[in-house]
């Protein structure tokens, strides 16, 4: 984990929405396979990753076709295990980054074309219901949280959807400012904690909401990440997986930094709070 330029990674990583229609060497699908069956995550998990195939066409991905290699992060359904679904998922997609690779973190798979090209349902197979992703609520047994393809994006020009992502929702971030909780001002956090959480600060969420918080103890040896008690999105019924996605990026920017912590992972207020306690 730690000879990987994890801030590199954060800084080039972006939604790719249009893709060429070629397989991912098997050198490269062999090096996340190693990454991910030897990856140490700081908290107990069950998140699975498990790869797969689809067909180039937009059924899957709804807005454009998919490559033909892709990603399923699976986990159970509660806010604890969909939150570290959305940690474990980006260290993986921060790690096909480094590597060339593109990717889309994607919650609104469309769940019938998914089952068709990587049946995972089993008792729980019913089609109709939900249509896109894996529906709004915790449910029995494992589902795909979110999926990504694996690729390269097409040299060939921007197509106007993706023209529009980016002006108008992507990459755009708000300064660190808007989102500390708590007495502490940015101008005194020490420069290593700036450092995580200006990687924090550029995680990725569903329709680029970043709606997480930041609470930094007076002392500076705890730092929590949540979102506020109660928040909810319109569009995005599973806003806990994007707090473990930025989690991810604090942890690695107290890796970068050769930082040790404690990283706890708890379920207060009905909502997923990640805790960093700097030894
Ligand atoms: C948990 C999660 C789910 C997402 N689901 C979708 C999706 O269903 N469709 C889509 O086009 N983009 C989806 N995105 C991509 C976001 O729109 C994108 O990450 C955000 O706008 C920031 O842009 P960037 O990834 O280029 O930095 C999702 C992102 C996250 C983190």
């Amino acid at each position: 984990m730690r000879n990987i330029d994890w801030e590199s990674a954060i800084n080039t990583r972006r939604s790719t929405r249009s893709f060429q229609n070629i397989n991912v060497e098997t050198e490269k699908m062999n090096m996340i396979n190693s990454f991910i069956s030897d990856m140490n995550m700081p908290f107990e998990h069950n998140v699975k990753v498990k790869k797969f195939k689809a067909k180039s066409d937009k059924k899957l991905y709804t807005v454009y076709n998919a490559p033909p290699d892709n990603l399923a992060f699976m986990s159970k359904t509660d806010v604890y295990s969909i939150s570290a679904a959305g940690f474990v998922g980006e260290v993986v997609i921060l790690y096909a980054t480094s590597i060339g690779i593109s990717t889309c973190w994607y919650g609104h798979y469309a769940l019938a074309e998914l089952e068709s090209v990587m049946p995972h349902l089993g008792q729980y197979k019913n089609l109709q219901n939900p249509k896109w992703g894996y529906g709004k609520d915790e449910v029995e047994g494992e589902r795909t949280i979110c999926i990504t393809p694996l690729g390269y994006g097409k040299q060939d020009g921007v197509r106007l959807f993706d023209r529009i992502q980016e002006n108008l929702i992507s990459y755009k971030r708000k300064p660190i400012e808007n989102f500390l909780d708590g007495d502490i001002k940015k101008d005194e956090l020490s420069p290593e904690i700036l450092y995580a959480l200006e990687l924090a600060r550029k995680a990725p969420s569903a329709a680029n909401t970043q709606h997480w918080r930041f609470l930094i103890s007076s002392d500076q040896k705890t730092i929590s990440i949540y979102m506020p008690v109660g928040y909810k999105h319109i569009k995005w019924e599973h806003p806990d997986v994007d707090i473990g996605i930025c989690a991810s990026h604090f942890w690695l920017g107290l890796l970068m930094k050769n930082i040790n912590c404690i990283v706890s992972l708890t379920v207060e207020d009905g909502r997923a709070v990640w805790r960093f306690q700097i030894e």
